[in-house]
């Protein structure tokens, strides 16, 4: 039984997430989507919600679990749910330089290697923060989040 760990913020999931998730769903028997939250923080969206707009997203019958981690360091984690590795998606070289000292970290620290996925071209300037931003004010992000974070989104507009 092999099972990963897709770690990240998820404030809020974007299609580029889901789209590495369903890959990683096919590379391992069980895919723990990790919705990591630090508890001194306000995040845009409450980790409750977060959750919600993954599990909605997700076709049913992929074997993945959803679940909420906080204050918590991920090798930790990893351990604990007994994930072999950690799976990330890159965008591109910028991702690439934020994500490898935090994989050499990883493994420094339990050994756990970390998968990169290479992202979708088409959904490489997609990111939480930027969908965010260009839907406060007034942009169209139909078809770079699910519809159900398009819809938070919108909702949220002042
Ligand atoms: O979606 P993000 O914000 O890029 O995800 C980053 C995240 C949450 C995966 C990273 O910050 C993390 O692993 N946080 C948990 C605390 C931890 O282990 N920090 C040391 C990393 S080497």
């Amino acid at each position: 039984m092999s099972r990963c760990l897709c770690p990240g913020s998820y404030d809020p999931v974007t299609n580029g997430h889901l789209d590495i998730i369903v890959r990683a769903a096919a590379l391992y028997d069980e895919v723990v989507v990790g919705v990591l939250h630090n508890p001194a923080k306000r995040g845009r969206f409450p980790v409750e919600q977060r959750l919600e707009f993954i599990t909605r997203s997700l076709p049913a019958d992929l074997p993945v679990r959803v679940e909420a981690f906080g204050g918590r360091l991920l090798v930790d984690i990893a351990k604990e749910l007994g994930a072999t590795a950690i799976v990330k998606g890159l965008r591109g070289g910028t991702d690439f330089a934020y994500e490898l000292p935090m994989a050499l970290m990883n493994r420094h620290l339990t050994g756990v290697e970390t998968v990169f996925l290479p992202g979708d071209p088409a959904l490489e300037h997609v990111s939480s923060s930027l969908v965010t931003e260009v839907s406060q004010y007034g942009g169209d992000v139909t078809g770079l989040v699910p519809d159900v974070v398009r819809d938070a989104l919108v909702a949220r507009r002042d």
